[in-house]
């Protein structure tokens, strides 16, 4: 993501860097450097196994503060006791996270420093994994990760990609200045009021996936960067958010719970599990044509030339979400991507799919929308006539951006916060 946050409110955090071992434990020195240069205190505990890959003098070099790696240091424990190592922090980061560190997490286990500070932190503390694919997939660690979450622990990536081990996937540490990025977030979201508390939210992103046969499928070009944006967005202003997600390479925002879909059926029903909400936002590149009857086999290549594709239509998501009765959320938004008749087609949109607001913007070729970093969006809300909305244009701005400006107008205009209830016999148009 190309978040551009406020990290003015960073200055005079305090933060308890815990180190463990693995390849990725070199990009905290780089992360140290980029904390300290925004006024962070840094203070590292380095695993045993973390001292195989960096140093200790190199990480108190950086950071200028004593580094910590022993828990029965006689001179450690008069100095700073490793109860006060753990509460004397705002936030206190795992990064990298090996495997190992997240199972003795999840175990309760305090065999060493690392483990007993993060045991008896009373502050929050956010983990940022990195390991190898099949590790970081095997049920043993995703059982860990999901009873770490479960207790509030937050949790940023991994990211997919290529690693250091040789293999591809997910399991890289997301880099340093994303980190920072989160930490930021993470801190703003704590001393702003939190407008979309005890709102509940369903977000889509990404492309979908829809099989022809056991090895292809019909795909589009969405990156999930504008989705999980909104998701993170939301979540910063305190929304309780389900994000459905299609095939991306993008690392799990921080504090939103993710699932993970291919097809447009699957996102269907993942986005209607996830109800009832306050909020949906429906920013997937949803495929419109799934195959009517996907081979079960391989198609092969035969004297008949190429094979025909029966096309079948897919459901629309953002419609049925706008159109589900008494479980419709107060507020759904949509998305347009359009090559050309950029307000037309949305203004028609807003009106068919029976959502509240449109989200339009341009993907002809050469705008580098997809996949790109960037958005210059419209949004146009539903106004007294469906056919003529209230339009505003936004100026062209980092994704992140245009995501937490979405947010504030979702939050400007639900507020102030009602319960949620579990049925909406009056969804009024908002
Ligand atoms: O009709 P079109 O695909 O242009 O509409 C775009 C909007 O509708 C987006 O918000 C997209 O997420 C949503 N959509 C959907 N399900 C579909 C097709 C589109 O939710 N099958």
């Amino acid at each position: 993501m190309s978040a551009t946050p406020d990290y003015s409110v960073l200055d005079g955090k305090r933060l308890l860097l815990i180190i463990s071992g693995g390849i990725a434990a070199y990009k905290c020195l780089e992360l140290i450097r980029r904390l300290r240069e925004r006024g962070v205190r840094v203070r590292a505990v380095l695993t045993q196994a973390a001292q195989q890959f960096v140093t200790p003098l190199s990480v108190a070099a950086l950071s200028e503060e004593k580094v910590y790696t022993d828990l029965f240091s006689l001179t450690d424990e008069s100095e700073m006791g490793h109860i006060r190592l753990s509460r004397e922090a705002d936030l206190v980061v795992v990064a990298p996270a090996s495997a190992d560190i997240l199972a003795r997490m999840a175990a309760g286990m305090a065999n060493d420093l690392a483990t007993t500070a993060l045991l008896a932190t009373d502050k929050p503390v956010l983990v940022v994994p990195a390991m190898n694919v099949m590790m970081w997939t095997n049920p043993a660690t995703q059982a860990n990760v999901r009873i770490l979450e479960q207790r509030g622990i937050r949790r940023l990536g991994p990211a997919a990609g290529d690693m250091a081990c040789g293999e591809v996937g997910s399991g890289r540490m997301v880099e340093p200045m994303e980190i920072v990025a989160a930490i930021a977030a993470f801190f703003a979201g704590q001393s702003a009021s939190k407008p979309l508390a005890g709102r509940r939210a369903v977000v889509t992103s990404g492309p979908t996936h829809e099989p022809i046969d056991p090895v292809r499928y019909i795909a589009n070009r969405s990156s999930g960067k504008q989705g999980h944006a909104v998701a993170a967005a939301l979540a910063a202003l305190g929304a309780d958010v389900t994000l459905v997600s299609g095939p991306v390479t993008l690392a799990d925002p921080m504090g939103v719970r993710v699932v993970r879909v291919e097809t447009a059926a699957e996102m269907l029903a993942a986005s209607q599990g996830a109800l009832p909400a306050d909020i949906a936002v429906c920013a997937a590149a949803v495929a419109d044509w799934r195959v009517a009857a996907a081979a079960g086999d391989k198609v092969k290549k035969g004297p008949d030339g190429p094979p025909t594709l029966t096309l079948a239509e897919n459901p629309d998501i953002l419609a049925t979400l706008a159109q589900a009765g008494p479980a419709r959320p107060r507020l759904v938004v949509g998305f347009a991507a359009e090559t050309r008749d950029v307000l037309a087609y949305a203004a028609a949109k807003l009106a068919k799919k029976g959502c509240d607001w449109i989200v339009a913007n341009d993907v002809a070729t050469g705008t580098g929308t997809f996949g790109g970093d960037d958005n210059q969006v419209h949004l146009l809300r539903r106004g007294a006539a469906p056919e003529a909305p209230l339009i505003e244009t936004w100026p062209r701005l980092s994704k992140t951006e245009v995501a937490a400006r979405l947010a504030q107008a979702i939050a400007d205009t639900l507020s102030p916060p009602i319960a949620l209830s579990t049925s909406n016999n009056n969804p009024e148009p908002v």
